[in-house]
């Protein structure tokens, strides 16, 4: 990697950064995480990426789910086992209905950092930075809450470590074994429509684990049936936090973000002579990119130059985050340039972030028809261009949130208030996200026959 180092990003212009009162104390801050354990390790970045270039050459499907923003006060073991719980679920709808191999990527364990539309936010005459993600600051609309405080870096690396080892901890320690996909239901789901057709599903595969054991394959000699990997992933945003994680694995030399398997670029830091390209083209993980409906093929085609320039499959994902309106418009042009340049990229869907709105009631809302809407069309533009759909990105809880509109239990605007708690964007519940799960399945499964 030619004229790069972990802290090269820093003679380029960047956006969307706080600004801390006290230098002093985020550079020693700084120092102190670049003394701590890695996170992740270069060896599962590297697995991951070779999972993820089976999903570029069309062999494997993509999950990447959880919450917007990970928040200090709402952290706890049942919250990160439920989201564990419904991305397995997912996953194993996706594998078993959609008879396709399925990567499993959370936004967990380091998801804090929040890029926003406005530096400040305005209430009863009184202007205050806004809320950057509990990396940053609080949500607490007050002037010491507000203010960035190094200090909640290292309760971030903390708290991603803990719940690291939880997730690890599950997808090894028999939680995932699928002889327990009957006990993955959350209590909530259990009683709906969709709850019953995941019990359905479930009875199959314990028929199918049934026949696979009286013919031998138990899981003592097959470890997949009993254990699970779950990959970690956030928007690398703060650059001094992920420059501070960087490491040279010593093995090959070359230098891994340990913070998490996966890093992507958000929508709005995705200029290719900003600070947040400069930093990722250097790090060996795979990288996903958000693509907005601003972005050119010219812009994206020069963005794959700089971040995969040696068209490694599995290297680059692209987050396609157009609107449920624009997509079949907007995302052809860019699918057919990247095709005809002979790029290796995983096209996924963000079906969130473009259909975002505001409900009467003044709350932030998406309704499940147009996140369905967006992604039928990702899915119907990949089947008339001829590529394939290797992927979807969901911000979702196994929380029974009601923070999207629609869905089974047809949750209203009115019905809204009722638990809407998340810290930035409106989630899926677990069981809208089940729903989704299943309609993916269908299309998985008709575009292999
Ligand atoms: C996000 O994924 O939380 C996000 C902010 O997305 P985008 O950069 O696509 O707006
Ligand atoms: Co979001």
């Amino acid at each position: 990697m030619q004229n790069w180092s972990p802290n090269s990003w820093r003679n380029k212009p960047i956006v969307q950064q706080p600004e801390y009162s006290d230098q002093a104390s985020l550079e020693q801050v700084e120092q102190s995480l670049s003394a701590m354990p890695p996170l992740v390790f270069a060896g599962e970045i590297r697995a991951l990426r070779s999972q993820l270039a089976e999903v570029a050459n069309g062999n494997a499907f993509l999950l990447q789910g959880g919450d917007c923003a990970e928040s200090f006060a709402e952290f706890n073991a049942n919250k990160i086992r439920d989201t564990f719980q419904v991305l397995l679920q997912m996953a194993v709808v996706l594998t078993f209905a959609g008879s396709c191999p399925v990567v499993k990527i959370g936004r967990m364990a380091g998801q804090f950092a929040k890029p926003r539309s406005a530096g400040t936010e305005t209430s009863n005459g009184i202007e205050l930075p806004s809320y950057r993600g509990d990396i940053v600051n609080a949500i607490d609309f007050t002037t010491e809450g507000r203010a960035a405080d190094p200090q909640r870096l290292l309760q971030a690396y903390h708290q991603s470590a803990s719940t690291l080892n939880l997730l690890r901890a599950f997808a090894q320690g028999g939680f995932a074994d699928l002889h327990q996909v009957h006990r993955w239901n959350l209590g909530f789901v259990e009683k709906s429509p969709l709850g019953e057709k995941y019990q359905h599903l479930a009875d199959q595969i314990d028929q199918a684990l049934a026949f696979m054991e009286a013919c031998g394959l138990t899981s003592e000699v097959t470890p997949q049936i009993h254990e699970t990997s779950l990959y970690t992933s956030h928007e690398a945003l703060l650059l001094g936090y992920e420059e501070a994680l960087t490491r040279q694995d010593s093995q090959t030399n070359d230098w891994y973000d340990c913070s998490a398997h996966m890093l992507w670029i958000g929508d709005r830091t995705r200029q290719t002579d900003h600070a947040h390209v400069e930093f990722l083209r250097g790090v060996q993980n795979p990288i996903g990119v958000k693509v907005g409906p601003t972005t050119t093929p010219d812009d994206l085609i020069k963005l794959i130059d700089l971040l995969n320039p040696e068209n490694i499959p599995g290297r680059l994902t692209l987050i396609a985050r157009m609107g449920a309106d624009n997509i079949e418009k907007m995302l052809p042009p860019l699918v057919r340039a990247v095709k005809a340049e002979g790029r290796q990229v995983v096209w996924s869907s963000d079906p969130m972030h473009g259909n975002t709105i505001k409900a009467s009631s003044g709350y932030k809302t998406r309704s499940v028809d147009a996140i369905l809407k967006e992604m039928k069309g990702f899915f119907q533009v990949h089947k008339a261009e001829g590529t394939y759909a290797g992927g979807v990105h969901f911000e979702m809880t196994g929380q029974n949130v009601t923070e999207c509109i629609g869905g089974a239990y047809q949750i209203t605007e009115e019905g809204l208030a009722d638990r809407y708690d998340t810290y930035c964007d409106p989630r899926l519940n677990g069981e809208q996200a089940l729903e989704l799960a299943f309609l993916i399945a269908d299309t998985l499964k008709e575009a292999r026959r």
